[in-house]
């Protein structure tokens, strides 16, 4: 059976490739899994409280833009965050998590042609891999741009040629980064919101990894494309509860942006979209109103990138994440990297060639492995240290 032509050139996706890389071989060790970055440190106990106070909502449709009381303390948390002013009603969607909104934004957002030829989605290489799906679903070209030591993890979307970017259609930016943790701040954003204005295309800022960070709160996007004065509909952000509050089950996110976006993201997903159930919708409405947890949360991984950076010191390029969940640690070629650390460790993490394309035979993730210090903090350290021991030792 053909797979429709305009997914044929995707490839199988990370998880699954690491298994047909590594499983036919036996561990070297203790099997410890730092590959994938799900959260495991504990969410609020009083979740389950209100799951129970609320379960005769299961017995009802649930509201598809989010009910009043859930945007309403997203635009406050908004509000508290970033010192921006949200208008609940019209400027704001609830998601099922922020992965299918990425997706479906697009479908929403991007039209057939852009200056009469095909649009150009631009992504960051290495990325979140929803983004070419989404650009390939919407008949877009997607256009690769490295994000590596030497533009800070940032790509350089200002140096693509002015016919890419009059092409352009939406360009994704995550931050802080996955896989690297880098941080785009407020001069990152202004250059890339004020080239988003002169070659009118929008920004989709996934901004799911803002809570996760050591010392500054990253600025947004949306707050500095308030203070540039920038067209209202320029920026869509996208934030999530999976890594600030754990509960990356819950499904729980929301994408917000100008009045005529949202609009258009809304009237979509009322025929195709996957509404958050309506108990689910009251603790996501409860979660965004409490800080003490995120708090927590952000002091137990700050213990783990300290523990991380002693672990670490003196490794040549080495760089401490800013933010986040992950190291990327430098090494000769990632799937042989991988590949040895399971060998002779039974340690797991994902090579860094799966979450980036290869562009003009270069693919930027090949020199790096990401590490998710999600596991306990014990756990973490004796992975690491193996790690560090049989890579850079
Ligand atoms: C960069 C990035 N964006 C978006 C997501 C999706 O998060 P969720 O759908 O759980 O909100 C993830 C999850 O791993 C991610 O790493």
């Amino acid at each position: 059976m053909a797979y429709p032509e305009r997914f044929s050139n995707l490839p199988e996706y990370a998880f699954p490739r690491l298994r047909s890389l590594l499983d036919s071989y036996e561990p070297g060790g203790e099997v410890m899994h730092m590959t994938i970055g799900e959260p495991k440190h504990a969410f609020p106990d009083w979740v389950a409280d209100i799951i129970a106070e609320n379960i005769a909502g299961f017995g009802s449709y649930p509201p598809n833009d989010g009910s009043p009381e859930l945007c309403a303390s997203i635009v406050a948390w908004l509000n508290r965050r970033y010192g921006v002013t949200v208008d609940p009603a019209t400027q704001i969607m609830a998601l099922n998590g922020t992965r299918e909104g990425l997706f479906n934004a697009a479908l929403a957002l991007c039209n057939e042609t852009k200056n009469g030829k095909q649009p150009v989605v631009l992504t960051p290489n290495p990325f979140y891999q929803v983004y070419a799906v989404a650009a390939a679903a919407v008949g877009a070209e997607p256009v690769f741009v490295s994000a590596d030591p030497g533009n800070g993890f940032l790509p350089d979307y200002a140096s693509l040629p002015a016919d890419v970017l009059d092409r352009t259609a939406i360009a994704y930016l995550c931050s802080p980064t996955n896989p690297q943790g880098a941080i785009a701040d407020r001069a990152y954003w202004e250059t890339l919101i004020a080239l988003a204005e002169k070659h009118d295309f929008r920004v989709f800022a996934d901004e799911c990894y803002s809570e996760i960070y050591r010392d500054t709160a990253p600025v947004g996007a949306m707050q500095v494309a308030r203070e540039m004065g920038a067209d209202p509909n320029r920026v869509v952000i996208f934030h999530s509860l999976s890594k600030r509050s754990n509960l990356p089950g819950l499904r729980s996110g929301f994408v917000a942006g100008g009045a005529d976006d949202i609009a258009r993201i809304k009237r979509l997903r009322a025929y195709a979209g996957a509404p958050l159930p309506l108990p689910l919708q009251r603790v996501a409405e409860r979660v965004w109103a409490d800080e003490a947890h995120v708090e927590e949360n952000r002091r137990l991984y700050r213990e783990k990138f300290t523990l991380a950076d002693q672990i670490f010191d003196g490794v040549p390029g080495y760089a401490a994440p800013q933010a986040g969940f992950f190291l990327w640690l430098p090494v000769e070629d990632s799937e042989d990297a991988a590949m040895k650390l399971w060998l002779e460790t039974g340690v797991r993490v994902l090579p860094g060639a799966y979450l980036a394309r290869e562009v003009d035979g270069q693919n930027p993730g090949k020199g790096f492995i990401r590490v998710a210090l999600v596991a306990p903090i014990t756990e973490m350290q004796r992975g690491l240290i193996r790690l560090r021991d049989c890579l850079y030792r």
